[in-house]
């Protein structure tokens, strides 16, 4: 029997995952025997830090056979997501470069990972926003359930009783990996305030040698704006699928927070972020 939050989520090694999706811990577990590749790179996410953004980075970057994403190949195909599936599912045998999201903590991820030095692009992002986003997206995904307000919804993302439980534990786990792991961190804001310079560190990252017209071409198509019009890139599909209430693009700025937290909520995050995060040296850029 599950260890339940609420109705919508489960309680499994202190994280929350979802009752109405078809991973069950003994999934979780499978996962970790789960046989990567060297050449696998797999894009880490808590929730609503900019996952859908860097999966049509990655694409372009690592693709290079599709570079025109005309095929209408969508980008959830094209990352599938890892805890999505049964470890047996076809998404195994694609050919290389094969890549996949997670939103998984570490210790959840396959063993490969380290063993065989697997790629890991971690995007974060600085948590007041992922409060907010989050917020909206409870209004959006069919699974999560309807937060009753947002006083509400703010204290259980501080107690961790959100989907794929604290932010504060996923950052710090993946922070500590980071002499053992081949892992990239990319800040959301900084993708927001220097989107090309983020690509090439990542091109380096991946050992990819891109023509600068290349990389003009991704930024182009990385944008916001273009995002928006890309039905291949903005996951818009689920909304008629019935899965999704409301487009994930949604504005797209670091700041918002501002405009849904009160003083007091503010003052008592700050509280928090300074105790839980005493000893991680992360600076978050809280507004742009
Ligand atoms: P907001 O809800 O604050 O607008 P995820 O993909 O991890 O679920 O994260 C979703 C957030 O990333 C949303 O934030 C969405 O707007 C933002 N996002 C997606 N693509 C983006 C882009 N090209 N530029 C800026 N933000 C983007």
């Amino acid at each position: 029997s599950l260890d339940l939050v609420s109705p919508y989520l489960y309680k499994y090694k202190k994280r929350s995952f979802l009752v109405n999706d078809k991973m069950r811990p003994k999934d979780l577990d499978d996962l970790l025997d789960f046989e990567l590749r060297p050449t696998d790179v797999f894009l880490v996410t808590y929730p609503k830090s900019g996952t859908v953004w860097m999966q049509q980075i990655l694409v372009q970057i690592m693709d290079t056979a599709h570079p025109e994403q005309a095929e209408g190949l969508n980008n959830r195909d094209r990352v599938p997501w890892l805890e999505e599936r049964s470890a047996d599912n076809p998404f195994r045998d694609r050919p290389d470069p094969r890549m996949f999201g997670s939103h998984l903590p570490f210790e959840m991820l396959p063993l490969d990972i380290k063993a065989k030095q697997v790629k890991v692009v971690y995007v974060w992002r600085n948590p007041k926003d992922i409060v907010v986003s989050s917020y909206h997206f409870a209004h959006s995904w069919v699974l999560l359930e309807t937060p009753k307000s947002f006083e509400d919804f703010f204290e259980q993302f501080l107690d961790g009783d959100v989907y794929m439980g604290s932010w504060f534990d996923h950052v710090k786990e993946y922070y500590a990996q980071q002499d053992q792991v081949n892992i990239h961190f990319v800040q959301y804001e900084n993708l927001l305030k220097d989107l090309r310079g983020e690509v090439v560190k990542l091109c380096a990252f991946l050992g990819k040698d891109l023509t600068d017209e290349a990389i003009d071409r991704i930024v182009d198509m990385s944008t916001f704006k273009s995002m928006k019009n890309n039905t291949t890139a903005n996951y818009k599909d689920l909304i008629e699928k019935g899965r999704y209430k409301k487009e994930t693009m949604r504005k797209g700025v670091a700041g918002d927070w501002k405009n849904h937290f009160t003083v007091a909520q503010n003052e008592r995050f700050d509280r928090v972020f300074k105790e839980k995060m005493s000893n991680v040296p992360i600076t978050c850029t809280w507004e742009i």
